[in-house]
């Protein structure tokens, strides 16, 4: 591993096309990324990211600003130039070679000898456990075995840096997961570095050393998946990663006595009789939904102003919490965070739904956000 940082983005901007029909995919990008780390690139459909990993590979020329890999500018470098490998979520391997000779292809175009070629291509083949497959075709393998060739084709080469985007969409769930796991071991294995692209967050906190959250072609903030999770720094980050209730000012000032918009998690939230601490905030309401999700229970609770809240608590403290009844809430003051209130979480209420009825990538827009009635 090396000190200098493999990929260095400087002011970085992409805009397309001009005059009223300008579209800014990307504004004022600066981001750092380590020598083998696992990065993830998150954010809504629409927010950049496709684009930051285009002009990183060099398939695409900033409006403005500039990209670094291991130290040198490489901003106005063609593709073939720069050291690192991309692998799409529509993979594209050779329908009519083998998986070993597609791994093989591109060592071949780079004339790398036969023998040579051979030995590294089943190598590879071994790290991404698939030894026993190199003569089949790729219609002979199930999606994740694909998506594995895809990753030793690109590993081959062995690029400084991968980019990987939206690799694990195609796939089920079930074997999504199994993927997450065996694409972390690898990238420990091969010490490569992974700048990782997808809008789900649970894929991103699973995996990364550090995760980038981007909303409107803007980086929102950047941190370890812990405190991307514990400590949102914008309304967005607190609304898009996880699910999270996002007290408005007015709510803020009224139940805790604080400047500024907050968040707190549904699951820092406990019901409560009567009394509590000195150091909780406590808050009466009306039941208006519980979920049960079976060890866990999801409580909607409507407080008087009319501002929704959402509790996650343990199924055997539910007694006496019916719905249309009362409850009190409270939660530690250490629980609420002030967050900065970037928003456009209007567009995001808009899916807030139940979660039994949609695929787990839009989980992550299940939000309460509290702003009073004018919602
Ligand atoms: N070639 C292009 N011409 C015009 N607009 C573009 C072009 N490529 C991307 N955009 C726009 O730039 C914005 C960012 O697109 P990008 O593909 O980077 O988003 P993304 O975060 O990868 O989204 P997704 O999760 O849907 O893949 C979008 O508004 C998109 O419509
Ligand atoms: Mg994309």
């Amino acid at each position: 591993m090396s000190d200098t940082p493999a990929i260095q983005l400087v002011g970085l901007r992409k805009s397309f096309g001009a005059g009223e029909h300008e579209v800014v995919a990307v504004d004022s990008v600066d981001l750092t990324i380590d020598d083998g780390e696992f990065f993830s690139l998150l954010g809504p459909s629409g927010s950049g990211k496709t684009t930051v990993l285009r002009m990183i590979a060099g398939f695409e020329l900033p409006t403005a600003g500039a990209i670094l890999l291991q130290g040198h500018d490489v901003t106005r470098q063609a593709p073939y130039d720069r050291d690192v490998n991309t692998v799409f979520q529509d993979y594209a391997l050779f329908p009519h070679m083998t998986v070993l000779e597609n791994i093989e292809y591109g060592l071949k175009v780079k004339k790398v000898g036969r023998h040579e070629r051979r030995r590294r291509a089943a190598e590879m083949l071994d790290s991404v456990r698939l030894g026993n497959y190199g003569h089949r075709k790729p219609s002979q393998l199930s999606g994740g075995q694909r998506q594995r060739v895809a990753l030793a084709r690109a590993l081959v080469n062995r690029p400084k840096v991968l980019l990987l985007d939206e690799p694990l969409g195609a796939l089920d769930l079930k074997l999504r997961e199994e993927m997450q796991v065996e694409l972390k071991a690898i990238q420990r294995e091969v010490g490569i570095t992974f700048v990782f692209v997808t809008h789900d967050q649970g894929e991103a906190l699973s995996m990364s050393n550090r995760i980038a959250v981007f909303n409107l072609g803007r980086i929102e903030q950047v941190g370890t998946p812990r405190e991307i999770y514990d400590h949102p720094e914008t309304s967005f980050v607190a609304g898009f990663v996880g699910t999270s209730n996002v007290l408005s000012a007015a709510l803020s000032h009224e139940l805790m006595g604080v400047a500024g918009v907050h968040s707190v998690r549904p699951e820092r939230i406990r019901v409560v009789q009567e009394h509590t601490a000195e150091s909780e905030v406590t808050v009466a309401g009306v039941v208006t939904d519980v979920q049960y999700l079976g060890a866990d229970s999801r409580i909607r609770v409507e407080l008087a102003d009319g501002s929704p809240l959402l509790a996650n608590v343990p199924s055997d403290g539910l007694v006496g919490v019916a719905i249309g009844g009362p409850i009190r809430l409270a939660w530690s003051r250490f629980a609420a965070f002030a967050v900065a209130d970037t928003v456009p979480l209007h567009d995001i209420h808009e899916h807030d739904i139940h979660e039994h009825d949609i695929p787990q990538q839009h989980q992550q827009h299940d939000i309460i956000h509290s702003q009073g009635g004018d919602q």
